[in-house]
């Protein structure tokens, strides 16, 4: 058996995985909770200039976007939420999910992954297949430095029974590697892109990295729709603009789409 595929996350493997940049997260690893954005978002650390990171080895009531559930098994994926913090004047929050999308996939692009895809606004996509999906929510200011919750999961090893919905189907990383890396190190590998995402993001807006998403979209000049918005809206997909915006070529001209409660399928 792979013990990899199954082990609980450990503290001291993920302070190994950041290696140099350890101190600058604070990583807490419970073996059970809800939802470490529940978690995170009710009782959010004091900011202390360090990434503060939750994450958990099972979820009992894990959320997924658009108020869908995110499923938990033992061993089955990765979670665990980071708290980010926005200096004053930083942009606007709607690239996030989409930095954390490219965070993800960086990270399993280092594993050796291959064909990994980006479907707006926060799918991590192995040659169509749902691997991982972000959930970010934002943190009222109420005087403090706004902040967001960053939620990730990733599916490592899902059971074989796992029903999971999905229009394309979900696949996991058993099946992307024959040796897939241990959580702690998937997590340690996923918080090193993502600090050094979010740094560029906070300096230099999405449009510093909108190359390295768009090179990855899923639908890039494909026919799409987007439900959820009041009208359905059907278009070509032209990738993402400069703030994160879904760009849409639609026979009524160029419209652009804030990343909100809706969802894009292919057409
Ligand atoms: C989605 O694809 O709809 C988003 C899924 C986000 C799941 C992660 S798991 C860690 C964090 N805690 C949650 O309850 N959700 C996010």
């Amino acid at each position: 058996m792979d013990h990899s595929a199954c082990e609980a996350l450990d503290g001291a493997e993920v302070a190994a995985a950041l290696g140099g940049e350890a101190a600058g997260f604070s990583v807490q690893i419970l073996p059970e909770c809800d939802s470490t954005n529940s978690r995170l978002l009710a009782d959010p650390p004091p900011d202390d200039g360090r990434v503060h990171v939750l994450a958990a080895d099972v979820q009992t009531a894990g959320r997924g976007r658009r108020g869908r559930v995110w499923q938990s098994w033992p061993g089955a994926s990765l979670t665990f939420s980071a708290l980010w913090r926005f200096e004053p004047g930083a942009p606007v929050p709607a690239g996030l999910s989409l930095v954390a999308g490219l965070a993800v996939a960086r990270a399993l692009e280092e594993l050796g992954v291959e064909g990994v895809q980006l479907k707006w606004p926060n799918d991590v996509l192995i040659h169509g297949h749902k691997l991982a999906g972000i959930l970010v929510e934002l943190l009222p200011g109420r005087g403090r430095t706004p902040a967001a919750v960053i939620g990730i999961g990733i599916n490592r090893r899902l059971p074989p029974d796992a029903c999971v919905d999905y229009p394309t189907g979900v696949t996991d990383l058993a099946a992307c590697l024959t040796q897939p890396p241990g959580a702690s190190q998937l997590l340690g590998l996923v918080l090193l892109q993502l600090h050094r995402l979010l740094d560029i993001y906070a300096a230099a807006g999405f449009g510093a990295l909108r190359g390295a998403w768009q090179q990855r979209n899923a639908f890039a000049d494909l026919p799409v729709r987007i439900l959820g918005e009041a009208e359905e809206l059907a278009g070509i997909c032209l990738g993402a603009d400069e703030d994160g915006a879904l760009l849409l070529q639609t026979a009524d001209g160029l419209r652009r789409v804030l990343s909100g409660d809706v969802s894009l399928r292919v057409a």
